[in-house]
């Protein structure tokens, strides 16, 4: 796909960030706030700590396994496909400090590795996705007889092409929901745009999911102020507010941030559109995993009748999950939700929480699924094999 020059400038000032610039290209903006890559001399992982947006841009590095697996757990670096960036990107680096010279060893020390990584979060299945890919990499390289010096180099340009290729996979989906937006569009009017959670740049290599078509209707020449985009807050960690409406405002595009408990009065009273948001995983009959909430919003649009878009890349669509049930459904920690955003605690002690991380959007109420392959409507399996996604 060709690349479009980007015409926006916009502005950092009122960001307490102290490492940022004040006024920055949208590119400069992506390249200091990219998710995860290797630093120069590839013996570290340099991702930007997520847990301190929006209030501090603060970039860490990761050199051990436990430390990755920590970063992926916390939620310092997350986003279904950043997960699986992260992971491909750690395995090169974990593999690079192998001391054998033993091939056998070398694969052996990489599945352990592999096994650890997996072991982080269970519900993004980009996360596996990418860990076998690198598995495969390297036990194709071992069966042809590669040295072990030549596979560690191999490692780490396959996890710099799974980050490459989410670059464009990302601008894939942005353009079909571009062409979305384009029939939305009324003169003098903005494309009143709802998201969930952070399905934005800082959940991906770039552009983000759900977000990509914001972003490529900027880089063909819409103002900010053509689009305002709804960011649910997304309890209880509030990517929404503290992720999408810092990376959206930062963009110049017109952005407003509501309690998910607002979604139902937004949309009744005619203010959204269309709705995009990500996935952590699609079953093969369409059924989707997102950020919890998004099903809750997905029957409220069905009811208000306002189109609800799932963006996923391919990687996302797990054929051998058969419907949204097989899913496996991350529990988190119960502090989340009673003290972790408040001075002090807001719900009795020892109460029990319930704290699931997703939920599973039925595929009845997903009016289409945009992959960088084209767009799927339902019957989505027979879509997706249409499209070669098998
Ligand atoms: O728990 P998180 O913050 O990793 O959840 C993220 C989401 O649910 C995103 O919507 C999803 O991973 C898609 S990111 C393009």
């Amino acid at each position: 796909m060709p690349s479009v020059p980007c015409m926006m400038h916009f502005s950092l000032e009122r960001n307490k960030a102290k490492e940022m610039d004040t006024s920055v290209s949208v590119d400069e903006f992506f390249e200091q706030v990219i998710t995860v890559k290797m630093t120069p001399d590839k013996k570290a992982l340099d991702i930007i700590d997520q847990t301190l947006l929006p209030g501090t841009v603060k970039r860490i590095q990761l050199t051990s396994r436990e430390a990755i697996w920590e970063a992926i757990k916390r939620l310092q670096v997350r986003g279904a496909p950043a997960i699986g960036c992260t992971a491909a990107y750690g395995i090169a680096l974990l593999a690079s400090q192998y001391q054998t010279g033993d091939t056998e060893e070398f694969v052996k020390k990489l599945k352990e590795d592999k096994a650890y990584l997996a072991s982080s979060r269970p519900t993004a299945v980009n996360l596996f996705w990418a860990l076998n890919r690198m598995e495969r990499t390297c036990e194709q390289a071992a069966a042809e007889g590669m040295s072990v010096p030549d596979m560690k180099e191999l490692l780490t340009e396959e996890a710099q092409k799974i980050r490459d290729e989410d670059v464009a996979i990302s601008r894939n989906i942005g353009e079909i929901g571009f062409s979305l937006l384009k029939e939305l569009k009324k003169d003098g009017k903005p494309v009143n745009i709802e998201t969930h959670c952070n399905a934005g740049t800082l959940a991906t290599a770039k552009y983000g999911t759900a977000t990509a078509p914001v972003y490529m209707a900027l880089e063909h020449g819409w103002a900010g102020s053509d689009l305002h985009v709804y960011c649910d807050e997304t309890r209880p960690l509030l990517q929404g507010a503290r992720l999408t409406a810092f990376e959206l405002q930062q963009a110049g595009v017109t952005t407003t941030v509501q309690c998910d408990n607002m979604a139902s009065i937004l949309q009744q009273n005619g203010k959204v559109d269309i709705i995009f948001v990500g996935c952590d995983r699609v079953a093969r009959n369409g059924d989707a995993a997102n950020k919890i909430g998004t099903s809750g919003l997905a029957i409220i649009a069905k009811h208000y009748g306002i189109p609800f878009y799932v963006c996923a890349p391919s990687s996302t669509i797990d054929i051998a999950t058969p419907t949204g049930a097989e899913i496996p459904i991350e529990m988190r920690d119960p502090d989340e939700v009673t003290e972790m955003w408040y001075s002090e605690r807001m719900a009795p002690e020892g109460v029990d929480v319930f704290n699931p991380a997703f939920d599973v959007t039925d595929h009845s109420l997903i009016t289409g699924i945009i992959t960088e392959k084209g767009l799927c409507k339902a019957p989505f399996e027979q879509a997706f094999r249409e499209l070669g996604i098998e």
